[in-house]
Parts: C-alpha cells; structure tokens; sequence
C-alpha cells in the first residue's frame, strides 16, 4: 500500500476531496436540504461513551458474525451506493477489497458494474433494488442477480426525491458525450491522478446502469432509471409481501426509521431490516439512526436481524451500534472516500480501521466477542433516543 494508506477515515476523506472532480466528490458527500440527518449520524455516535475497564481483560478477541445468513468476519457490511464515477474499477474494485476481509456487500441497483462480475468478486453479495418500473422489469432484476449468485436482496425503501442541498448541488450529465465532457474538463483537468487512472484503464466514467437492462438488453443512464423510478407510484406493505415472496431469499428491508414500520416490515416476512435514514439523503431533520435503534432493537430485535447504518466512520460506532442492540452495521460513505482515495487497496483500509477499532473497543471493554456487548457497555446520555411525538409524551 506503501505511501497511500490512511489511519483513520477522516484522513480518506481529505484524500478523497483532493483527488476527485468537484462535482464528483460533491456526488459522494450527498446529503439532503441543510445537512441535518447528515450531521446528526455522525455526531450521535460522538455523544455516546464508552465505560472501558482496565484489568481482566480479555486476551483474544472474536469479531466474526452472521448476516443475511452468511458468515463474516466483521459486523460490517459493505452499503451499496449508486455512485459512478469515482474509480475505474467501482464496484468491483470494492467487492475485491471486501472478500479479502472477509465481509458481505451490497451492490446497487444503479451500480456501474454488472452484478455478474461484481458477485464473481464476493461471492457473499446481495444485490439491491428499489421499487421501481413494472412487476415485469422487477422481477427480471430480481432473476438476474438469483442466476448470477446474488446470496440476498436488499430492498430500500427510504427515498422521497428531496433534491435540494443549501450547500449546491453538482452538475451531473446524462451521458458522457463531448459537450459534456468539456464542460467537466477544467474541474477533470485539475484532478490528474484521477483522470490518470481512467487513461490507464482506457475507459471514460460509465454513467450507465447495467443491472437495469430491458429485455431488449439495453442499459438505461443513470437519469433515465432516476426518472423511470419517480414515476412509479409507491408500493404498500403487500407489495413489499410480493417482493420478498418473488426472491425467496434472505431479505433485507433497508430504511426503517420507526417502530411501527419495523413491526410491519416483521409482519410482511422480511429476514432483516437496516435502521437507516440514505446516510441523511433523504427527509431532513430526520434523527440519527442510533438515536432510533434502542427502540426499534427492542421491539424486534427477538424476531429479525435488526441492521444499521448512517454515520460509522469508527470501529468504535460500530461497538456502539452492536451495544445498543445492531447485529451488524452497514457503511457508506467510509468506503466510498478510501475507493477515491487508493482503490481496493483504500476500501481494505477502511475495513482495516473499522477492525482495529473495534478489536480496541472489545479490549477496552473487557469483551472477548461482540456477542457480549450489551448497552451496559455504553454511557448514553439523557435524552439520547429519539421517538415520534406520540411516544415521546
Ligand atoms: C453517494 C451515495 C449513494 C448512495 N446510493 C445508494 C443506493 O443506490 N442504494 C441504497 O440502498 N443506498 C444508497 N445510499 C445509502 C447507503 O447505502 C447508506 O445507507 C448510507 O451511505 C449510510 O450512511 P453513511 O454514508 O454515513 O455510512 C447511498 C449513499 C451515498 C452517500
């Protein structure tokens, strides 16, 4: 790795905003309205504490789990994003950096990589979908990822087309054509070491969706499925029924915000959900996930494997996440920047951080395994959680 490694992930992130085009880091930093949920995912996790003990501990320390019924060595899941752009190898790139330490991915619905190449990479990928087009056009996704060797569908839900940021946001063309092209070339120009490594693969960022291909076999862009996906009306929890009764699978329902949805997303047979907000891209305002997951944990956490994700920068967060009731977290945009940052190489080093991190915090804690963590191993300060209006009263 040499000269590129990073020790912590804010680090990667500097890395990331140095190396890429504006408008391409701009894509990948996100967010929604005034950065509200954004903000709040990361700091919840810095208001959290720890209460580490300082002798008996434990020697040896075990960090290996299952999720979606695959074992894997980390309670770190690799978050699909529908990022292009930011490497010439992509997703593939990452699903190689996440079988190498043993984790799960998530490979996007608007991913630029064919799921058969990404899953070739990390046999342990789940393909995901939102709800989107026709029965038809699902159901042809869905029998895609199943034949490539998808291990499990991972269905978000979260989404409600808040586009604008106070902040600005990037310019993103439709295709990559030469018009295009010269509008993005001073910003591209500036950023040589990034567009050295496209040179080097003789490719141009694919801004096409491959896993969304029509009958025909056609790829849409990425513009056309983002507008194929706002006209098409929103599903009901039978539809999600419908969903999980087409895939069979392990099934994993991401988004969840309260109580009251994890109980029906139990209800309509979902094998897992993730408490998620979209890393704070969607409504703004909403709280930070770890403030909801003590209760929603509570409620199901006997009945399904209850995820996180949003904010985790740290091995520590995710200790955090697991005390308080997660069986595993999924990150973000932590392996988006070390994918900016160093390629594979960058996305190991994030799973690397998150793994020291966490080793530290079970040595801290006294913990052999993070199948011992419990909240007692947190200082959660009052008023901590978050609840709708009608439960907080
Ligand atoms: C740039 C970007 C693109 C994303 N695209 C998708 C996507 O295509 N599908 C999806 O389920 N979630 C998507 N997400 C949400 C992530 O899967 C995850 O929920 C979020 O990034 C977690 O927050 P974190 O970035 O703070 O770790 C995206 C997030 C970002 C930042």
């Amino acid at each position: 790795m040499g000269n590129s490694w990073f020790e912590t992930v804010a680090h990667a992130q500097r890395r990331a905003r140095r190396r890429l085009p504006k408008s391409v880091y701009a894509a990948l930093l996100a967010g929604s309205e005034a950065g509200a949920t954004y903000r709040d995912n990361t700091a919840a996790f810095g208001e959290l504490g720890f209460a580490p003990h300082v002798a008996d501990l434990s020697g040896e320390r075990q960090t290996a789990t299952t999720v979606l019924g695959q074992d894997v060595a980390l309670p770190v899941v690799v978050s699909p994003t529908g990022v292009q752009a930011v490497h010439p190898d992509g997703e593939v790139a990452v699903a190689r950096a996440a079988a190498a330490r043993g984790v799960a991915m998530g490979l996007s619905s608007f991913a630029s990589k064919p799921v058969e190449e990404v899953v070739a990479a990390n046999p342990k990928t789940f393909f995901q979908m939102y709800w989107m087009g026709s029965k038809d056009s699902m159901v042809r996704a869905m029998d895609r990822a199943r034949a490539a060797g998808a291990v499990g569908l991972i269905v978000t839900l979260d989404w409600s087309f808040s586009h604008g940021r106070d902040w600005g946001s990037p310019w993103i063309p439709e295709q990559l054509d030469l018009r295009a092209m010269a509008k993005l070339a001073p910003q591209a120009l500036s950023r040589p070491a990034w567009l050295l490594e496209y040179a080097r693969a003789r490719s141009l960022p694919d801004l096409t969706t491959p896993n969304l291909a029509r009958s025909d076999g056609t790829a849409p862009t990425f513009f056309g499925a983002y507008g194929e996906w706002m006209s098409t009306p929103p599903p009901s929890w039978d539809d999600i029924r419908w969903l999980r009764d087409e895939w069979q699978g392990p099934f994993l329902l991401k988004g969840i915000s309260r109580v009251d949805d994890a109980r029906r997303a139990v209800d309509a047979g979902v094998t897992a959900i993730s408490v998620s907000n979209h890393g704070g891209n969607n409504l703004d305002t909403t709280p930070a996930t770890i403030r909801m997951l003590p209760a929603v944990a509570d409620a199901v956490g006997g009945e399904v494997e209850v995820l996180l994700d949003g904010g985790v920068r740290r091995g520590g967060d995710v200790v955090k996440a697991l005390a308080l009731g997660a069986r595993a977290v999924l990150i973000g945009r932590a392996y988006l920047w070390g994918l900016a940052a160093a390629g594979q190489a960058g996305v190991e080093n994030v799973l690397d951080i998150m793994a020291g991190g966490i080793d530290s915090a079970l040595l801290g804690l006294g913990r052999s395994s993070i199948h011992e963590l419990t909240p007692d191993d947190v200082v959660v300060p009052p008023g901590f959680t978050r609840a709708p209006a009608d439960r907080a009263r």
